[in-house]
């Protein structure tokens, strides 16, 4: 029977969670691009924040250990957390995150402005098609809902439609970065091919320009 299989897949995680009430008065604003952004850049470590916090937390950890399958000594940690506004008429540019290694954003709010993920495979073909799924999508498109939480790696582009909804779009973005020991495995930080033969720290050294 014939098959295919979406190898090499990109993960973007989603799951629901609790939202504190909007409180803007805890935030001050700076224009981002084409939207505003708070000034503060770690507003998860705010007390008001706490519970929310805990919740990202721990769905990072349900992601990094029942999705990623990850069995080592190591946890994706929070790094920077932001809150995003954008206002109606606005959009949020197309951009990665950085120094990061998984980002993640959570809706205030159920929204009709999607964010948008980019494919970085570049297409060749563009051909029309009767249905989108993961192999044949350059573009894939999630509409906010209060507390959806997604999860997604850094590299991966993503843009926010212009709202036309008449309200505002509220969203938290936020950064992570692996702490603790990935691998107890010293040979493995160079090897990207264990499938097959593995590649040994010796080997490499053996191949080093003299
Ligand atoms: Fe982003």
């Amino acid at each position: 029977m014939a098959s295919l299989q979406p190898i090499f897949a990109t993960p973007l995680f989603s799951t629901r969670i609790a939202m504190p009430d909007w409180d803007p008065s805890l935030y001050t604003w700076k224009q981002n691009q084409h939207n505003s952004i708070s000034h503060e850049q770690n507003v998860l470590d705010m007390p008001e924040l706490s519970r929310l916090r805990e919740r990202i937390q721990f769905q990072l950890r349900v992601f990094w250990r029942d999705f990623m399958c990850a069995s080592c000594d190591a946890e994706l940690k929070l790094q920077q957390s932001w809150v995003n506004i954008t206002e109606n008429g606005a959009h949020h540019h197309r951009h990665w995150h950085t120094n990061s290694m998984y980002s993640g954003v959570v809706f205030w709010c159920d929204h009709s402005a999607r964010i948008t993920f980019i494919n970085p495979r570049y297409p060749q073909l563009d051909f029309d098609t009767h249905t989108s799924h993961e192999s044949n999508s350059a573009i894939w498109r999630v509409e906010p809902k209060l507390g959806l939480m997604l999860i997604f790696p850094s590299w991966l582009e993503h843009q926010v439609e212009t709202n036309r909804s008449g309200g505002e779009r509220i969203s938290l973005s936020f950064n992570t970065w692996p702490e603790g020991q990935l691998t107890t495995d010293p040979t493995r930080y160079l090897d990207c091919s264990s499938r097959t033969e593995p590649q040994k720290l010796t080997d490499w050294l053996d191949r080093k320009p003299k």
